[in-house]
């Protein structure tokens, strides 16, 4: 059984103003027609998949239930987060969840916040991935780097285990801008997209090895779980007291049974407005325009209109983003910073 897990606990706080605490920016519609949940949904349908399994915060539990009912999906479990411990914890709960219901359950992890251009070539590579993963092997999908970026892993392939599959030889979560640009020189380095394709049981063996207190805290909220129709409520005190930490950095760094199936398939995590930028489609000046935009001599530029028309002249290169009750204008190559005026605004709170 192949369960996709769908990871939808995150903030996207550097895609203010439109990404905002009570409604994360994978509930939006940000790239495409449906927002980044649902379209993450979609792509699993040509998998001969299982209903899958969506791990969220307590609060966004109405929405999540709403975007999956439009999508007509029905979920196995909506798994309700009642504080964010990170990605380890998260997928613990999913792999607690479907061993319950087969001990052989394969989780297909995906984070709800990437875009895939290639739809076909992501699914041809969860199916190379699926021997190993059935072997137990915790399998990634390794991207062909192409800037030292520090805010991804990084993945050492190593001996060739069949088409575009390699064994794990070394991950390291995030490294610095000097590491990260050796790497790229190496050539044999590939950034870990953050999707995973997991035995639900070699996985939980895994995490008791390397990080058995993240184990227990998510046994011993599962094992006193409340279920209301598809809502899954872990118990909150035994979940609070979960160490928190990235799957990465507690399960894939440690672990000697890693996998990659190398993955070309338009992937991007947007994380920030200029990823929006990248994927959209641009006109003849490399302009990206989403909503009610008049453009005059402008280039290189994004803009995003939720509620009012935005005109623009003579400007390049920036990122402007209208909402009804803020505006951001931000240099295009400046954008990771929206993260500190998002801070800001939660200390004038
Ligand atoms: N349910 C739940 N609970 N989901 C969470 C939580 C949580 O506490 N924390 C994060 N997530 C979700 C996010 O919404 C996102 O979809 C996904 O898990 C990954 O978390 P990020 O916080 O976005 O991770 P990252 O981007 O810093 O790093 C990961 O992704 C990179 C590629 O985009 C790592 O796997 C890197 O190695 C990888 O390169
Ligand atoms: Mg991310």
């Amino acid at each position: 059984m192949l369960v996709p897990v769908l990871l939808s606990g995150g903030v996207g706080s550097r895609l203010w103003p439109v990404s905002r605490e009570a409604h994360p920016k994978q509930f939006q519609p940000l790239a495409g027609e449906l927002s980044m949940l649902q379209e993450t949904l979609q792509r699993t349908t040509g998998l001969d998949e299982a209903a899958p399994v969506v791990v969220c915060n307590e609060e966004h539990r109405f929405m999540v239930a709403e975007q999956l009912r439009q999508v007509e999906i029905a979920a196995s479990a909506l798994i309700l987060e009642p504080v964010g411990r990170n990605t380890a914890p998260a997928v613990a709960l999913a792999a607690l969840h479907a061993v319950n219901e087969d001990p052989d359950a394969l989780l297909l992890v995906l984070p709800a916040d990437h875009v895939i251009q290639d739809v076909t070539a992501f699914v041809e590579a969860v199916g190379k991935a699926m021997p190993l993963a059935q072997q137990g092997r915790l399998m990634t999908f390794g991207v062909v780097p192409t800037s030292p970026e520090t805010g991804y892993g990084y993945i050492n392939c190593g001996a060739s285990l069949g088409e575009d599959l390699f064994a794990l030889e070394r991950f390291v979560e995030k490294p610095d801008a000097a590491t990260a640009s050796a790497y790229l020189e190496t050539g044999n380095y590939l950034w870990n997209s953050g999707m995973f394709l997991l035995g639900a049981s070699a996985f939980i063996a895994e995490l008791g090895k390397h990080a058995p207190g993240i184990l227990a805290a998510c046994e011993q909220a599962m094992e006193s779980a409340s279920r209301d129709m598809d809502f899954v409520r872990p118990d909150a005190e035994s979940f609070a007291a979960c160490p928190a930490d990235s799957i990465d950095y507690a399960v894939m760094e440690n672990t000697s049974n890693g996998g990659v199936v190398s993955l070309d398939c338009g992937w991007s995590d947007v994380g920030a407005w200029s990823a929006l930028w990248d994927v959209a489609s641009r006109d003849s000046s490399g302009n990206a325009c989403r909503g009610d935009v008049l453009l005059d001599n402008c280039e290189g530029s994004y803009f995003y209109s939720d509620s009012r028309l935005v005109a623009a002249t003579g400007v390049r290169d920036l990122v402007v983003v209208e909402t009804a009750d803020a505006v951001l204008v931000a240099d295009k190559a400046r954008v990771q910073d929206v993260k500190r005026i998002v801070n800001e605004l939660k200390v004038q709170d």
